[in-house]
């Protein structure tokens, strides 16, 4: 098969990855890619704009079999549809469908009208409005950017103080563009996060393994919401009766919810979870694979990816397996210094020959670039440094024996991702750790 992966991060590194290693394809393109994925793919800086028509024209020319896309942006500008429409198979929800990450009102609106559970919430059109609310219940919330706003929409409003401020950066200086249109106010929940994600063709969902990324910026959970410093699997909060029960309370009940909508929604549902004294309620949907959390899972997945994305757009995923490895997975993200504020780019990276040859260690690049023959860094997150080893320990430690051998001027990566992982499994017994590893 000739297969054609859009989009240009760690993500779709970790995607084209998976798939060349796969015993059906024949050819993989990446459009527009990047210097880490030139190394396993042919790479064309394609143009995304005007309505797709030049991707759709490549696919035309090249044959292409399959087209996966790997961002939310293009999903929700409706990319799946344009193939579609010219008879071309591409992977992942169309743009009816991507509304579930596109709008966060839209989400709440599904969840409340279907008894999903999730944070209580109010939406705001004005930022005055929205502020009085804020002075009547004066109580912790999260404020939220309506659109997509790179994951860096969401703005923690602990106290009066910060929630005020949030919505005025949100409305008011408008920090994420038309994203702000609308303000979503929701109650803080309180427990621990898990990512879930699905594969489904519209009716029936194909669980993958558990993970969990690390948001914030700095060691401790701290500092500034991010696109994701670093991310594990399996995550030990997500048992299997868990599981069971996020299936069968949130996952089904929101595709077939989407159905009936005449949102029929085939590709990756992501999940976020919080995990409260009163079970699993929902923090987030997404309509793609998590960045960081493809490199955890995708690295763990021991079947072909490609007839499970073929059958999602057949509506035959009832009928295919995934196997997945009993190892855990670590990924551990270098940073530009700055990010997720401003940063500088075009730092030569060394040492990612030596980091890829450590056994059981992948480096996916995402913001790198091309100086004069050298990689550089050429955006916020620069690198996921992945590694699989027989336990979540192991990986954590395979993953910064990766990261030490890296670097490049002001890199800025966490030390403690996995941590929570880790004192879990400290306090549970070794023959039940193993029995999880396989979660
Ligand atoms: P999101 O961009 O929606 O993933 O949100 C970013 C992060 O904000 C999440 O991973 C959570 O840590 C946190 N968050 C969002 N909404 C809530 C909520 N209602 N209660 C607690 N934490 C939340
Ligand atoms: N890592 C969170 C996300 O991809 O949205």
């Amino acid at each position: 098969m000739r297969i054609l992966v859009v989009g240009s991060g760690a993500r779709e590194h970790t995607i084209a990855w998976k798939i060349v290693q796969g015993p059906l394809v024949e050819k993989v393109y990446c459009g527009p890619g990047n210097p880490g994925i030139a190394q396993i793919a042919e790479c064309r800086s394609i143009s995304l704009e005007d309505n797709f028509a030049a991707l759709a024209d490549f696919a035309e020319t090249e044959k292409i079999d399959l087209t996966v896309i790997g961002p939310e942006d293009p999903l929700a500008r409706g990319i799946v549809d344009v193939f579609q429409a010219r008879g071309l198979r591409a992977f992942g929800p169309d743009r009816k469908a991507a509304v579930l990450e596109a709008s966060k009102d839209f989400a709440k609106r599904l969840m409340t009208q279907n008894g999903i559970p999730t944070a209580a919430h109010r939406t705001f059109e004005d930022a005055d409005t929205a502020i009085a609310y804020l002075e009547k219940i004066n109580a912790p919330v999260f404020v939220k950017a309506d659109g997509l706003a790179a994951g860096k929409g969401v703005i923690p409003g602990l106290t009066l103080e910060t929630a005020i401020k949030a919505v005025q950066a949100i409305m008011v200086d408008r920090n994420f563009g038309s994203a702000g249109d609308k303000v979503v106010i929701e109650e803080a929940l309180f427990g621990e996060e898990a990512s879930f994600t699905v594969l489904t063709d519209g009716t029936y969902c194909l669980p993958f393994v558990s993970s969990q990324d690390h948001k914030m910026s700095l060691d401790g959970d701290r500092g500034k919401n991010t696109g994701g410093m670093g991310a594990y699997s399996p995550a030990p909060v997500m048992t299997p009766e868990l599981s069971e029960q996020v299936m069968n309370t949130i996952v089904q009940p929101t595709i077939n919810a989407m159905a009936s909508e005449g949102r029929i929604f085939k590709g990756i549902l992501y999940v976020g979870l919080m995990i409260t004294e009163t079970g699993p309620k929902v923090i987030e949907f997404n309509c793609r694979l998590g960045d960081p959390e493809a490199q955890v899972l995708l690295t763990r997945m021991e079947s072909d990816l490609v007839p499970m994305l073929d059958a999602c757009i057949d509506g035959t995923l009832d009928t295919v397996e995934c196997k997945w490895k009993p190892e855990a997975a670590t990924c551990v993200v270098m940073a530009s210094g700055g990010y997720p504020d401003a940063y500088e780019t075009g730092k030569v990276i060394t040492g990612l020959d030596q980091a890829n040859a450590l056994g059981g260690v992948t480096v996916f690049h995402a913001g790198t670039q091309m100086r004069d023959g050298d990689i550089a860094t050429g955006g916020g997150r620069v690198l996921g440094v992945t590694a699989l080893a027989r336990d979540i320990k192991s990986a954590i430690e395979g993953a910064y024996r990766g990261v030490e051998k890296i670097h490049f001027d002001q890199a800025h990566f966490r030390t403690d991702i996995g941590y929570r992982a880790l004192n879990r499994v400290s306090s549970i017994d070794k023959r039940e750790v193993s029995n999880r590893a396989s979660l």
